[in-house]
């Protein structure tokens, strides 16, 4: 025992025997220079009385006489001098005169600790990065691909529309001049029905291309809202949607095209009007969004119109914008939200949509106030 004594007093390590009890025996001298209590002080303490206050009555101390096999444990620690410090603490059990003892280190872990702190933050900042790279990349590889839509959109569509008008002319024309029982009416229908439906595609081909700027004007953007719901009357009737309006207060004029615009709000209560074949509510309202309200870097004006529909399914909500995507098979070209999409960031604004807590689904318009 003496020789293991002189080591462990020698031993550049803190290092102490306890009893089961967790009475403190003995304490090398590394020890006494880290806590700073002197030998004699260790002598009549417990382990215990090593801890900050608040690790008190941590689970190892209540379980001494049970460690078989050598534990580690990270607890505070406090100095003399009250200051508290991370330890990660080893208790190895051996016996002596047949009881339980147990050799004790503690290592000071505090700077490692914090290292370990700080590279999980720097980690973290490391993951917020790339998520954001990520979501650059994506807003790259969208735009490069509306970019090359709208190049193709461009130069087909010309070439397209024209004998496209041509066919659908002369299918409309047959269909005046035969008879109403005449077998082939049914296949000339089919015919104009498609033909019409082509024409759709490339108009909405040839607004997605829009190699138009925006052409700005004061505009009172109530009276832009109202006339796009006028136009709207037959599906409105149609399908037995109400119209439900919050205009608030009075609105600045705002500087916008009004035709794109309308182009939008058209856009949006179509899709929303499509969404409730069986009836619902259309709710139209307005607001002034303070900036940092909303994520918005200024004070806008937002537009929000939502439906009482089926909603829109989470696979598909992220899609809504893509040009093309479409759930409504050859009803739909997949084209109306994108062109909404162009047409409010070319007016620096935005398009977001979700769907409702309760049914359904609102679009958000946002128009910045200040360009
Ligand atoms: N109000 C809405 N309720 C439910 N789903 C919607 C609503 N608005 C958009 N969507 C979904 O978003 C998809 C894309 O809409 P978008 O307007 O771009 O194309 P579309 O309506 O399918 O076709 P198009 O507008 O070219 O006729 C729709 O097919 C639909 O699934
Ligand atoms: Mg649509």
């Amino acid at each position: 025992m003496p020789l293991f004594k002189t080591t462990m007093e020698e031993a550049r390590l803190p290092l102490m025997i306890a009893d089961s009890k967790g009475r403190i025996i003995f304490a090398n001298r590394c020890l006494e220079d880290s806590m700073g209590y002197t030998r004699a002080e260790f002598l009549h303490g417990s382990l215990r009385d090593l801890c900050a206050p608040y690790e008190q009555n941590r689970y190892i101390f209540s379980c001494l006489p049970d460690i078989k096999r050598t534990t580690e444990v990270d607890i505070d620690l406090q100095r003399k001098n009250d200051e508290i410090f991370m330890a990660n603490v080893s208790f190895a059990p051996f016996d002596y005169r047949q009881a339980l003892h147990l050799l004790i280190v503690v290592r000071d872990v505090t700077v490692r600790r914090l290292q370990e702190a700080k590279t999980r933050e720097d980690e973290e900042r490391f993951r917020t990065l790339l998520a954001e790279r990520n979501m650059l990349q994506d807003q790259l590889h969208r735009c490069s691909k509306i970019a090359f839509m709208g190049e193709l959109a461009a130069g087909i569509a010309h070439e397209i529309n024209n004998p496209l008008g041509i066919i659908l002319g002369f299918v409309q024309d047959i269909l005046e001049e035969i008879p109403l029982n005449d077998p082939l009416i049914e296949s000339l229908k089919i015919i104009e029905k498609e033909t019409a439906r082509c024409v759709d595609v490339v108009k909405n081909l040839l607004d997605f291309a829009r190699l138009k700027h925006p052409e700005r004007i004061s505009v009172d953007i109530v009276e832009l809202l109202e006339g796009s719901i006028a136009l709207m009357t037959p599906g409105i009737k149609k399908n037995k949607v109400i119209i439900k309006r919050d205009f608030g207060g009075k609105t600045p004029l705002l500087k916008l095209d009004p035709q794109l615009i309308q182009q939008v709000f058209l856009n949006v209560m179509i899709n929303a009007i499509q969404a409730m074949p069986d009836a619902g509510v259309l709710s139209l309202s307005m607001g002034l969004i303070r900036k940092g309200q909303v994520k918005e870097s200024g004070d806008c004006i937002r537009i929000s119109i939502s439906d009482t529909g089926n909603g829109i399914s989470q696979k598909a909500l992220h899609r809504v914008f893509d040009p093309f995507f479409t759930t409504k098979g050859s009803k739909g070209t997949g084209l109306g939200l994108s062109v909404c999409q162009r047409i409010m960031e070319d007016h620096r604004g935005k398009i977001e949509i979700e769907n409702r807590k309760e049914a359904g689904t609102i679009c958000n318009l946002y128009f910045p106030i200040k360009d």
